[in-house]
């Protein structure tokens, strides 16, 4: 698989300084936040994220998916088509956390909005920390989430090459993804 090599973890401290210079959000455009109560949404996956990801280090992750993403359309193939409004919410954690009640340091989020004008791949793609939110416009999350519609080293790998709307871990999980439908 071909993967860029660029350091997240640089990415992120970039997108946090410059969400420290800047606040508040682009004139007119939505807002988006991660959902109140998103824990209580199903997991795409019980697999332990706790293995460095390219540029991640051995940050801690665990992933939801709102009620909009549990039927997504499924082709014959195999393949996977979320409906609009959908929101998948990553944790994303320094450290892996000492109690569940832990708040995550970061969030990143992927939202089914075609219409917009920042997606891309049909999601638009965020950065959230504390109250500050970045919505990522160019192709830096989505051009290594193409990743996901081809073979690939996570989950079930993805062995058939089949379109799965950018996701690495997609729900209902696919045979062998280690997810909680299994
Ligand atoms: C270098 C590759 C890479 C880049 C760049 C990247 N991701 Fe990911 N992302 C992954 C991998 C691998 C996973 C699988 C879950 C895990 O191990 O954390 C993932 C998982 C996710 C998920 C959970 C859905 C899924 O694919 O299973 C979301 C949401 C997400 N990333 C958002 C983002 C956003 C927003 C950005 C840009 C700020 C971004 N990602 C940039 C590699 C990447």
């Amino acid at each position: 698989m071909q993967r860029r090599e660029m350091s997240l973890t640089g990415v992120f401290a970039a997108v946090l300084l410059v969400l420290s210079v800047i606040t508040g959000c682009g004139k007119g455009a939505p807002a988006y936040r991660v959902t109140e109560g998103y824990r209580s949404w199903k997991r795409t996956t019980t697999v332990e994220l706790d293995y460095p990801i390219p540029g991640h280090g051995t940050a801690y992750r665990r992933i939801y998916i709102s009620p909009e993403g549990e039927n997504p359309q499924r082709g014959i193939d195999g393949s996977y088509v979320y409906p609009e409004g959908t929101m998948v919410v990553k944790e994303v954690y320094r450290q892996r956390p000492t109690s569940p009640e832990q708040e995550p340091d970061m969030f990143t989020v992927m939202i089914k909005v075609p219409h917009d004008p920042r997606s891309r791949g049909g999601w638009v793609w965020l950065v959230q920390s504390g109250e500050e939110v970045m919505v990522i416009p160019d192709a830096f999350c989505e051009s290594c989430h193409e990743n996901a519609n081809e073979p690939h080293p996570y989950g079930d790998g993805n062995p058939r090459g089949v379109f799965r709307d950018y996701l690495f871990f997609p729900y209902p999980p696919p045979q062998g993804n280690g997810g909680p439908d299994q």
